[in-house]
């Protein structure tokens, strides 16, 4: 049941394949050695619940600093802070809703 209810989420990702989250957020992302979804967990760790896990998120994307980064120090010096988004606020929040569905959804099966 699980293993169908996995498959079906892979198939329904991968129709959804083009939404502002692949086109925005994943192609930058490719390149590093951290996925989204590691970084999504430790999100999810440090900020618990969906409003305060998407509102330190959107701050974030839009300023990005040293002092809020849930990086580690030795990530940082090797790819430093990233630039601040050029969506706009709109983009930003779809963007990140489809994040937190996305990941929510994998949590949940664990
Ligand atoms: C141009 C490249 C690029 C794009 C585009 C990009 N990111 Fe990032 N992102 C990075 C880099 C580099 C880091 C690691 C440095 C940092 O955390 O500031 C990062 C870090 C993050 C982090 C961890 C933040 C933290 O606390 O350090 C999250 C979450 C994240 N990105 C989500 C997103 C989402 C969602 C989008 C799309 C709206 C996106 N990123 C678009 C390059 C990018």
């Amino acid at each position: 049941m699980v293993k169908k209810t996995v498959l079906f989420f892979m198939l329904t990702l991968s129709l959804m394949s083009q939404d502002i989250y692949e086109r925005k957020c994943v192609p930058c992302h490719k390149e590093l050695p951290t996925s989204l979804d590691q970084m999504f967990m430790s999100y999810l760790s440090l900020y618990s619940g969906e409003k305060n896990v998407k509102a330190v998120l959107k701050y974030y994307l839009q300023y990005p600093s040293k002092s809020m980064t849930v990086m580690s120090d030795l990530f940082i010096d090797s790819y430093g802070i990233k630039n601040e988004s050029n969506l706009s606020k709109k983009e930003l929040n779809e963007a990140i809703d489809i994040y937190w569905e996305k990941f929510k959804v994998f949590d949940k099966l664990k």
